[in-house]
């Protein structure tokens, strides 16, 4: 499978909804990225326009808790029309925070950066719907692909494979045309691109060319 989730970290945010139609025929999911200053240095989107985005899609709204404390957020992002919401391995309460947005009814979504060793998300991955390896330091669109990233799918991968698991693997940072095959070979699923989609000329003939990228990957594999 190949699911595309364009990033609108690096739409224009003066005029989001429109942005959003120009790549809605190639957007399986949009990919929302939260940032609260703290677990990262910079400040992006909350509740009100997750909010807004939602009367305005009915796109699946896949969104990237990048927050220390997200579990104070979990009940407004659900009733704003969040998907799923993905959190951290690295701010802990895991478990509690699994508990809680599947209590919510939305997708549950376990996250990892860089520097965090894949192991770390593996006591949850029977109980997850989504793992979302990073392959940038969260906090910024337009960084360059770290290729670290590419075993930590794979380990992934073969994990979901050998134990029968239902999760997709997200990954985030980096991606266009060229990176995403190494990432849909390696096992990855579900491709979020923002710069390399929103940063072109043409965002739907970006995110087409991704996608058919990581499909040849996959039928190669
Ligand atoms: C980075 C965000 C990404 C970002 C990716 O912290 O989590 O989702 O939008 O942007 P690109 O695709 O430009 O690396
Ligand atoms: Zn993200």
């Amino acid at each position: 499978m190949v699911r595309m989730a364009p990033s609108i970290l690096s739409a224009d945010f003066a005029a989001l909804g429109a942005e959003i139609d120009r790549v809605r025929p190639e957007a399986d999911w949009l990919h929302v990225d939260v940032m609260d200053g703290h677990f990262v240095p910079n400040l992006t989107i909350g509740p009100p326009v997750v909010a807004a985005i939602h009367r305005h899609t009915d796109t699946f709204l896949d969104c990237h808790l990048m927050m220390t404390n997200p579990g104070d957020y979990l009940e407004a992002f659900a009733e704003a029309g969040a998907g799923s919401c993905s959190v951290h391995v690295e701010v802990g309460r895991t478990s509690e925070l699994i508990e809680e947005m599947r209590q919510l009814r939305i997708g549950v979504g376990l996250a990892v950066n860089p520097e965090t060793p894949i192991e770390a998300c593996e006591p949850w991955m029977s109980q997850i719907d989504l793992l979302l390896v990073m392959s940038v330091h969260p906090g910024f669109g337009g960084q360059h692909f770290m290729a670290e990233a590419v075993p930590k799918v794979e380990w992934a991968y073969d994990k979901v494979r050998r134990e029968g698991l239902q999760l997709s693997i997200e990954v985030d940072g980096g991606i266009d045309s060229d990176t995403v095959a190494e990432m849909a070979k390696a096992g990855a699923d579900t491709f979020v691109a923002g710069s390399a989609i929103f940063g072109h000329p043409d965002p739907l003939a970006a995110a087409e060319a991704i996608r058919q990228a990581a499909l040849a990957a996959v039928a190669a594999r």
